[in-house]
């Protein structure tokens, strides 16, 4: 086991640092910034042109992934949902046009496989997005995108969320270039010009993080809060996912502009806000992360910007990229905060209690 581990501590510190790699991966041979288009092995050009909506389906940080793709989707005018796969009903009003998309690292999960039965029963078109080849929902599927990730040990999910939300970027782009009444990127050049560099910038995020130090200051506070807005939604969502699962801590994710309906309630002296911007959304997140700090709150800024940090208490800084891909190296040093509080609380980092890697029971 040690050898596996190549030297690290734990497997989640060792995958969160190959994400440059793992990334470098998933994008290889899919993308080509010049013509500018997104090429996808088994998915010839115009093959998703008689889909007219999208139906995610997925659980835990797969369910985030998920979400992330969905926001994208919306945002192109493409008719686009996302359901926990424990919650999907098996109803699809309009088969013919719908493109369901388990989203599963594992390929395995209980609850996704029955969504995708359900999805295929009620006489949907499925394409399953997953890491492992060969696993169940892989088979079962009628297409399979792989995410390309690499074998993941640690239980809590890092570099696979990751290929799963450029995976689904990739997707995004393609459905957003055929679907009817989809709004094309007019910056379709930049956006995978940003795209190809993402493996380098998030090797920086690692070299220059101070989540370490930041996670020492930050010790035993009894809650922990990560907000934000529009893409950054499913980021916060999984920075608190991860932060319970392996700190064991109590820890919330929510949309910005939500703080003020209810959460705010449970902000005092001393509360930790994770506050993400993507320099595009960052007015929400803005008023509501200075609302919690007049009571009290410390905020910690995830941003490229330092005018947009000059109000926080701390700051996690990121390289500028496209705001699309914000999330993506925002992630990076949410995983690395969850990482060293879990480690300065002695906690089993791998294989946090209660909790499998795949889940094969509804
Ligand atoms: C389990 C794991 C989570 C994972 C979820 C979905 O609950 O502990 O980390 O996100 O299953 O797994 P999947 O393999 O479908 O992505």
């Amino acid at each position: 086991e040690e050898t596996g581990k190549g030297g690290y501590d734990h497997y989640m510190l060792k995958e969160i640092e190959s994400q440059p790699e793992s990334l470098s991966n998933t994008i290889r041979g899919r993308i080509d910034p010049d013509e500018p288009a997104v090429h996808l092995e088994d998915f010839p050009r115009g093959c998703f042109e008689d889909v007219t909506e999208v139906h995610f389906v997925a659980c835990g940080t797969s369910y985030h992934a998920a979400l992330y793709g969905a926001r994208l989707l919306e945002e192109a005018n493409v008719s686009v949902r996302a359901s926990r796969a424990s919650e999907f009903s098996g109803r699809i009003p309009n088969p013919d046009g719908t493109l369901v998309v388990p989203v599963t690292q594992s390929g395995e999960t209980a609850d996704t496989l029955g969504a995708l039965r359900a999805a295929r029963e009620a006489g949907a078109r499925t394409l399953a997005v997953t890491n492992v080849i060969g696993s169940t929902i892989a088979r079962e599927a009628d297409e399979v995108l792989y995410i390309r990730a690499g074998p993941e040990i640690g239980v809590a999910a890092t570099k696979t969320f990751s290929s799963q939300v450029v995976t689904l970027v990739l997707l995004a782009e393609r459905l957003r270039e055929e679907v009817e009444g989809a709004i094309a990127r007019e910056d379709r050049r930049e956006f995978l010009e940003a795209l190809s560099v993402l493996p380098d910038q998030i090797e920086e995020v690692i070299r220059t993080s101070r989540a370490e130090a930041l996670s020492e200051k930050y010790d035993d506070r009894g809650a922990y809060f990560f907000i934000g807005h529009a893409l950054q939604h499913p980021v916060a969502l999984e920075g608190a996912l991860k932060f319970k699962e392996i700190t064991y801590e109590h820890a919330e994710g929510f949309a910005s502009g939500e703080l003020k309906h209810g959460p705010l309630a449970l902000v005092t002296p001393g509360t930790p806000i994770f506050a993400l911007f993507d320099g595009k959304h960052d007015e929400k997140t803005h008023t509501n992360a200075k609302e919690a700090q007049a009571r009290g709150a410390e905020i910690v800024a995830v941003t490229s910007s330092e005018r947009t940090a000059s109000f926080a208490d701390d700051v996690l800084a990121i390289p500028d990229t496209h705001p699309d891909l914000v999330g993506l190296l925002a992630n990076v040093q949410l995983q690395f905060v969850s990482y060293y509080t879990a480690r300065l609380l002695g906690r089993p980092i791998d294989k946090p209690r209660n909790l499998a890697k795949s889940v094969t029971v509804e």
